[in-house]
């Protein structure tokens, strides 16, 4: 911990805390959060070092911002209109310095710190230059930033220690071994939201960044903590109102200025209520309004007319980045981005993965005794098939009805658990924590025992208390297709949810996929009375490769039927391979379904991994940069 850390802080003055209105401003009063958080990663971190982890590079940070102008779009289509968010900010922050954001809520303090931190959402404009040593952002941006978002995503089956050490272990190279035991604080027995805060600042802090950039770490005011004190660690202050700076400076001297603009803070008043109270927008009357923004208005003037004076002191400290730093910096923009090898990225989300899921008990309990009452409750109905035709029919009925209870539990099951995970692998996807192939294999492989318990499970019932061919080999078939099945069901499920923007999206789309997977399985319809102009879509079917296999391995070779009783109108295909014949897999071959199934299953995972891959979050970029070297 060496870095001359470096650290952007925002905070919400003159704002309720969220749902308690009786709750004081939440400003500035528990930094003590951000503190605390840090002595938990303390542990792994000296862990870290005694095991002669490799830390990363410490470099001095000068962070600087020209011009920064952000406009999103508002309205619909004919009336769509610009709205400014953040008007033309510019700063130069030295290295070692603490700069805390101030300003109402709703004030561009968010979206500042994201233009910075260059994770603004696609959709809007971002003008300017954001400078890191001299140079724009670049590749080694990322690895001497730690960000902390205004909200907190984690695992929730994962304890506080292990999310740390995930942390610890994924971002720093290569091996850091942490402490062994650390009390068990699972997220769902209850953390709070501070506590989850804490968490998330512990965890950025454990990659030992030169820059640190936190949105609101406070969560909830304590008396015990008087703000003013903490206000007082403040290096560097930046007061917004409306996207606008009304100051910008030493934060010792912010007091002075206000006062200098006709607005005096009395002794006993904290100056971060006095500053919020200054700069927000009173909206209670037009008339408290209007002198309100009267008020920001002059303030912003004043503040501008000071530009010249404040250029020439940035224009300073910017010169003043030293050569090395820059140099470092350079040196950072050309490293590769990942800390850790594939394999290692690989074990980590493994085990993180299966500790996920292992604890997530209920959904399993749940899936397997839904197995077991649906295979018997089907079971129940075709316990009596007769040897008839109308038997053999009803036999059809069991193998698509398996067929169908594979493919819709796996496919349910991916979009359930996998957009719940969404948001953390975004996040550490951005901050290059490791690659989407180990993340994706990781997913994969913890998958694997529910689905080949599901389907052996409902299998074992179904398949004796039916009656289905009673041979052991023809058993090992229908399990190894059903198998196959279910793993292609769920790559589909995987690159369903992750193509849609949200869990309600892709359960909406669920339903449709599930009828023309039904349609396409072979058994409603048959190849042959398929249009030609569709035929095709068969062929990328895994309902029906499966439904083929698992007909083909009950009836070939089946022997004749009677089809007197009960009387069967169709009593034309009476042996096994007539019923293949009518619905068009008398010429195929056993390798075709499980050809077609392990391609579909391949196909699938690669559609998922693809969809997965480039459908990460995008972000604004910044236009009107100059971009180039500053000299
Ligand atoms: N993508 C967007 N589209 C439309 N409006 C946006 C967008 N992003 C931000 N805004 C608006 O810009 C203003 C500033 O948002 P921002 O989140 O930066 O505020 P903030 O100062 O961080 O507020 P808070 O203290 O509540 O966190 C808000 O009024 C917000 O509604
Ligand atoms: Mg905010």
């Amino acid at each position: 911990m060496t870095a001359p850390l470096h650290a952007v802080r925002v905070d919400k003055a003159g704002y309720r805390d969220h749902g308690s209105p009786e709750k004081s401003a939440q400003g500035l009063d528990s930094s003590g959060l951000a503190s605390n958080a840090h002595e938990a990663s303390l542990e792994l971190e000296a862990a870290a070092a005694a095991d002669g982890a490799a830390n990363r590079q410490a470099i001095r940070v000068t962070l600087e911002w020209r011009d920064l102008r952000y406009s999103v779009p508002v309205g619909r289509r004919r009336q769509r209109t610009s709205r400014t968010i953040l008007e033309g900010l510019s700063a130069v922050l030295p290295p070692g310095r603490l700069l805390a954001i101030m300003g109402p809520t709703g004030c561009g303090k968010s979206s500042l710190v994201n233009a910075l931190a260059g994770r603004l959402p696609a959709g809007g404009t971002l003008e300017g230059e954001v400078l890191v040593n001299g140079l724009p952002r670049g590749r080694g941006f990322k690895s001497i930033t730690a960000y902390v978002m205004q909200e907190d995503v984690m695992f929730a089956n994962l304890t506080v220690f292990e999310t740390l050490e995930f942390a610890a272990r994924m971002r720093l190279p290569p091996s850091v071994s942490a402490a062994d035991k650390m009390a068990r604080n699972a997220f769902v027995r209850g953390v709070s939201g501070g506590e989850r805060k804490r968490v998330n600042v512990g965890i950025e802090l454990l990659s030992n960044p030169c820059l640190l950039l936190l949105d609101e770490p406070t969560v909830v005011a304590t008396i015990h903590q008087p703000r003013s004190s903490i206000f007082a660690l403040f290096d560097m202050l930046l007061v917004l109102s409306e996207g606008q700076a009304t100051y910008y400076g030493p934060a010792a001297e912010a007091v002075e200025w206000f006062a200098s603009c006709g607005f005096a803070c009395s002794a006993h008043y904290n100056p971060a209520d006095f500053f919020a109270d200054v700069v927000a927008i009173d909206h209670r009357s037009p008339a408290a309004e209007e002198a309100s923004k009267a008020r920001v208005a002059l303030l912003v003037e004043r503040f501008n007319q000071q530009q010249r004076q404040r250029q020439q002191r940035e224009a300073e400290q910017a010169a003043a980045v030293a050569a090395e730093d820059r140099a470092a910096m350079e040196q950072m923009n050309d490293r590769p981005s990942f800390p850790n090898s594939l394999p290692v990225e690989f074990s980590l989300l493994l085990r993180r993965a299966w500790k996920q899921q292992s604890r997530d008990r209920l959904p399993q309990v749940i899936t397997l005794v839904q197995t077991l009452v649906l295979g018997f409750f089907l079971a129940a109905l075709f316990s009596d098939i007769p040897s008839t035709l109308a038997g053999a029919q009803d036999e059809l009925g069991v193998i698509f009805m398996s067929c169908m209870f594979n493919a819709m539990a796996s496919i349910f099951a991916s979009l359930n658990t996998f957009p719940v995970e969404a948001g953390i692998i975004n996040r550490e996807r951005t901050s290059k924590a490791y690659h989407v192939s180990p993340y994706y294999l990781a997913r994969f492989l913890c998958d694997l025992p529910l689905r080949l318990a599901q389907s052996l499970l409902f299998g074992v019932i179904v398949y004796w208390i039916v009656g289905l061919k009673s041979t052991a080999g023809a058993f090992f078939i229908f399990c190894a297709l059903t198998i196959l099945l279910a793993l292609a069901s769920q790559a589909l499920g995987v690159a369903v949810s992750a193509a849609c923007p949200s869990e309600k999206v892709a359960f909406a789309v669920a339903p449709g996929i599930t009828v023309i997977l039904m349609l396409l399985g072979g058994f409603l319809v048959t190849y042959d009375s398929i249009p030609v102009w569709i035929r095709w879509l068969c062929w990328i079917s895994h309902l029906y490769y499966a439904f083929m296999g698992l007909t083909i391995n009950n009836f070939r070779g089946q022997s004749e039927w009677s089809c007197t009783t009960p009387a069967t109108p169709d009593c034309t295909a009476r042996s096994g391979d007539a019923i293949l014949t009518r619905l068009g897999f008398e010429d195929k071959g056993m390798w075709v379904p499980f050809v077609g199934l392990a391609c579909l299953t391949l196909g699938f995972n690669l559609a998922g991994y693809a969809v997965l891959r480039f459908t990460k979050q995008k972000f604004l970029p910044l236009t009107g940069s100059t971009a180039k070297k500053r000299a």
